[in-house]
């Protein structure tokens, strides 16, 4: 299949195709990517050096991730990388892959709690692979957290990114059912949870029904049951001048407004992504905070 010349181009030129013949758009491209993967090569050098040679292994590896590539494995899901906020997560089967769209979450943090020095205690509920809760510990080095999912293997992928990430030594994880083992309040309370309907799982892409794990993405009958547990537990976890964000599937803000209003909580806004959909909830104890308010239209 990729015998022969053993050189990146003759390689490339072999993958493309196979990923072309399996129906895979910008079949060279995605080679090229799974390449830098395999080889640990840049990106340019194997555009400029099409004449260099592969070990063996090298094109074993690399043959492996095309064949599954081929099968309609996402690239993130082949090579077992995603970035997030520009920073690099390891992914796995137990976690859900992370979305452009929970960036909108971090941005939001970063303009309601614009101090970067800012000692946060921050609570992430579902952290799966930790992209949430890291992203944040980034961005305010003074920031401590602690994620909280169901999932054992989630639990292990985010420990593993918290070292990866040098962050491990302000952040701790905890198997529990949302927020209810904890005992504490916190200032931000960030949450990505399930929110597809159940009967609407199988519908959705092949590369995100038969890759995500169904936990990730599961939000009961209407999709709204995780919002209905843990709305009505943030009074308990919130500190005072606290804010929780929270996303939102397409189509949901209402609903999930009602749910806040329901459980005495203070709707500050709502933040759109980059598709203009309404995606961040952004949320604080009763009682106007003017000043959140301010800072969330800037
Ligand atoms: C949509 S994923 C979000 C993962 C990650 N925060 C992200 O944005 O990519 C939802 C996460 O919630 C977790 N989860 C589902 N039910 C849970 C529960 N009852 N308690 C805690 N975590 C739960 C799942 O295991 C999954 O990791």
């Amino acid at each position: 299949m990729l015998a022969g010349a053993d050189t990146v181009g003759a390689v490339l030129d072999r993958a493309a195709q196979r990923l072309a013949g399996a129906g895979i758009e910008r079949a060279r491209h995605e080679a090229r990517l799974l390449l830098t993967h395999a080889a640990g090569l840049s990106l340019a050098r194997i555009i400029a050096d099409a004449d260099a040679p592969l070990a063996p292994s090298a094109v074993a590896c690399f043959e492996a991730l095309v064949a599954r590539r081929a099968n309609h494995g996402p690239v993130s899901r082949v090579t077992g990388e995603r970035e997030f906020w520009s920073l690099g997560f390891t992914i796995n089967s137990a976690v859900l892959d992370p979305r452009p769209d929970t960036e909108t979450l971090v941005e939001t943090v970063l303009s309601a709690f614009p101090d970067p020095e800012a000692p946060l205690a921050v609570l992430d509920l579902g952290t799966g692979s930790g992209c949430l809760l890291l992203a944040v510990l980034h961005e305010r080095p003074r920031a401590t957290g602690t994620g909280v999912d169901i999932s054992p293997g989630a639990l292990a992928v985010a420990e593993e990114n918290a070292a990866r990430l040098r962050l491990a030594s302000r952040a701790r994880f905890v198997c529990a059912h949302w927020g209810r083992a904890l005992s504490g309040r916190f200032d931000l309370v960030l949450c990505n949870p399930p929110y597809v309907a159940s009967a609407d799982i199988a519908a959705l892409a092949p590369e995100v029904a038969g890759f995500d794990p169904r936990v990730a993405l599961d939000g009961g009958p209407d999709g709204l049951a995780a919002y209905r547990e843990i709305l009505p537990d943030l009074p308990r976890l919130l500190a005072p001048g606290g804010v929780a964000l929270i996303e939102l599937g397409a189509g949901q803000a209402a609903q999930v407004a009602q749910i806040s209003a329901d459980s005495g909580l203070n709707l500050v806004g709502i933040r759109r992504d980059l598709a203009s959909i309404e995606r961040c909830a952004v949320i604080a104890l009763d009682g106007v905070n003017g000043n959140l308010k301010k800072r969330l239209e800037t």
